[in-house]
């Protein structure tokens, strides 16, 4: 490993050799095969021009960028179109027939939608919020589970011109508050309840409790899913099939300028406050489809599923928009990978004969606890193209995937990018990127990236930093609601040099570039270390860490120590059957010593069941920083599993006397 100094890149230790090159087999028949693609990506207007054509556009653009007002970005200048009409009505009349989703409730019940029933059941979802008052510009709430009016609800608003704003249905009462009163929202688009692992989760009765203090909210539609009986309100709440049903299935589609916005999405961000993230409508189109396209090999005939809820951006971009606009057939499951078996995933893609498999490295992670019995039970061989998204994927994790669900045959996408970015950014194209474990590859052609130094500048191929990007993309964030100026301090004042002329994205990542020019991402810099003037990524520890035979997953923070600066402790869950004891801390020290180096071996390593997470299966190490240095605990309303902090946080006790830090 490298000797510490004091410059502030971030030192990437970890070396990983294995590379998988597509098979000629997967080459012959890709809808990109040709590295020449990357040089066309190189003119980025030009690029960005041929694809546009992938949307319907009521009048054409005149220009494909304007910069001038930059960091605000004009993507397609004076381009008129619906996003809906490139969704729904070319495919409504060319293949009426063809199926949009495949819906599988959690309990076993299915619904087959195809684009015509979806175009319908949109029309009569937009007139229906027609006639609650809802227009133009007018802020929608929808807070639901994974059922099929779901994506119709989000496309309703499109239809109408409405952006809407969606807030996960495993958010609380607080949460949807906050948001709806952000962004004044009018109607709140809401179900009576969801099925979530077997049980129930109440939303309306949790709406409710936000309704009481959001004065924006004129009316509340409510899909019936369970049936239970809830509170409705005289003259502001209604049954969503009491709209629908007497409601006509034409709608003309509201004309909207390219940027006009599309939805609002809140991301949380260093302060408290999360920031409504917002998307327009023309570029974000073009981005969501082409990447989709490209990244998924996407063909007529495939039935592709991404696992995300929508809830998240990516289910807005790769469950609703870019599936749609790109007239694929996919798969939207209700529920969770363990009801009523830790098969369903399998279940689910050997029943549906799924082409592309698209979920997150923290379900990888979980699959591998459970054991390759759960996969082996089912046939897979449908599988073409499977993808990653949300957090890096360490090479074990990968390599795991690789073999017991993509066969050894199917190209892996680890695809990164953020609900700023609004679609994929750097990512392997299936049919030409030769893929290494670990690695998101390489930006995608028309993306520019770079990885920089604390002062902005370059660094050499081989060395750490932050993750940039450097030019202009269709899809990114154009602002955060009603706060440009917080969106230019947050994610454009780090490394931009407006004086001269110079606009970077910085993207809140740290990454690392191999000698091939690879991009490595290690984790929010937030999460970085700092051990004796070393910066170490929490996330190459973790990978260190469930390296180990024994160790299922692993999470690492570090924590304030008198001598070295910052002291890494480590959070490790053991595969099933594994005895965590002293002797076992002292090997999985060893190991991670052996893997990254003695400065990155742990000072203290806690035994835990589970990982404290975000519902959306992110690890929560703010927490395990607050346990890690005694702390009160911060805010744990957002986990998934608030019990296991405390359990965690009493064992951490426990072994801190015992581990020492060195
Ligand atoms: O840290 C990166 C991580 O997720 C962050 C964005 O989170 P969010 O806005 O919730 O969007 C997640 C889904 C797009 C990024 O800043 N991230 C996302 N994808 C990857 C990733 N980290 C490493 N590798 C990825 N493939």
């Amino acid at each position: 490993m490298t000797k510490g100094d004091n410059s502030s890149t971030i030192e990437a230790l970890f070396d990983e050799n294995r590379r998988f090159s597509p098979s000629e087999e997967f080459k012959a028949q890709a809808n990109v095969a040709s590295p020449a693609i990357y040089e066309q990506g190189g003119d980025v207007e030009s690029y960005w021009r041929t694809h546009a054509s992938r949307v319907t556009w009521k009048t054409p653009f005149t220009k494909v960028l304007d910069w001038s007002e930059a960091p605000f970005a004009k993507w397609y200048v004076d381009g008129k179109l619906n996003i809906t009409e490139s969704a729904l009505d070319i495919h409504a009349q060319a293949t009426p027939n063809k199926v949009a989703y495949y819906f599988e409730g959690e309990h076993g019940d299915t619904k087959t939608i195809t684009y015509l029933d979806l175009y319908k059941e949109v029309c009569k979802l937009a007139n229906a919020l027609s006639d609650l008052g809802v227009r133009k510009g007018d802020r929608v709430a929808i807070y639901m589970g994974m059922v099929p009016e779901f994506p119709v609800a989000l496309l309703a608003c499109a239809r109408l011109g409405a952006p809407h704003s969606v807030v996960f249905g495993g958010f609380s009462s607080d949460s949807l508050r906050n948001r709806i009163n952000d962004a004044s929202a009018k109607v709140l688009i809401t179900c009576d309840e969801s099925w979530r692992n077997g049980g129930r989760v109440a939303l309306k009765e949790l709406a409710d409790v936000a309704l009481s203090e959001s004065p924006s909210i004129e009316h509340v539609v409510v899909v019936q899913r369970t049936g239970a009986p809830v509170n409705m309100v005289e003259g502001r709440d209604y049954y969503y099939h009491d709209l629908v049903v007497n409601a006509s299935d034409e709608r003309v589609a509201e004309e909207m300028d390219a940027e006009d916005p599309l939805f609002i999405l809140y991301t949380s961000g260093t302060t408290a406050k999360p920031k409504g993230i917002v998307h327009t409508t023309g570029g974000y189109a073009v981005g969501v489809a082409t990447t989709h396209s490209m990244v998924f090999d996407i063909k007529d005939g495939d039935i592709y599923w991404c696992t995300a809820d929508v809830g998240w951006v990516t289910g807005h971009s790769y469950v609703v928009y870019g599936p749609l606009i790109n007239g694929v057939t996919s798969v939207l499951y209700e529920g969770v990978p363990h009801f009523p078996d830790k098969d369903r995933y399998w279940e689910i893609i050997e029943k549906y004969k799924i082409t592309q498999l698209y979920t997150a490295p923290t379900s990888i992670r979980t699959f591998m606890k459970w054991g390759t019995e759960y996969p082996s039970k089912h046939d897979l061989t449908s599988l073409r193209v499977i993808g990653t998204v949300g957090e890096p994927i360490n090479p074990e994790a990968w390599m795991w995937y690789n073999e017991f669900i993509g066969n050894n045959r199917c190209p892996i996408v680890d695809t990164w990018w953020q609900t700023e970015t609004g679609h994929i950014m750097i990512s392997p194209l299936p049919g030409v990127t030769t893929t290494k474990p670990g690695s998101a590859t390489v930006p995608l052609p028309g993306i520019n990236v770079d990885v920089v130094d604390d002062d902005g500048n370059s660094v050499p191929n081989g060395s750490g930093g932050y993750l940039i990007v450097t030019q202009p993309w269709p899809g990114m964030a154009r602002t955060i609601f009603n706060d440009p100026e917080r969106f230019k301090d947050v994610y454009w004042s780090k490394f931009s040099k407006p004086e001269e002329n110079k606009w970077v994205y910085f993207a809140g990542d740290g990454a690392k570039r191999d000698l091939d020019g690879y991009i490595w991402l290690l984790g929010r810099v937030d999460d970085v270390m700092n051990v004796s003037g070393h910066r170490i990524s929490t996330l190459e520890v973790e990978s260190a860490l469930v390296d180990h035979q024994a160790v299922a997953e692993a999470a690492v923070v570090g924590r304030n120590d008198a001598t070295t600066g910052q002291a890494i402790a480590a959070f490790v869950t053991l595969k099933g059957g594994v005895q965590g004891d002293d002797k076992l801390i002292a090997e999985l020290r060893d190991h991670v010593a052996t893997k990254i180096g003695k400065i990155a071996r742990p000072a203290s390593i806690v035994f835990t069941d589970e990982l404290p997470k975000t519902r959306s299966g992110k690890i929560m190490r703010r927490l395990l920083r607050d346990i890690s240095e005694q702390r009160q605990l911060g805010d744990v309303t957002t986990l998934a599993n608030e019990d296991v902090v405390h359990e965690i946080a009493a064992r951490a006790k426990a072994s801190q006397s015992a581990n020492s830090a060195e």
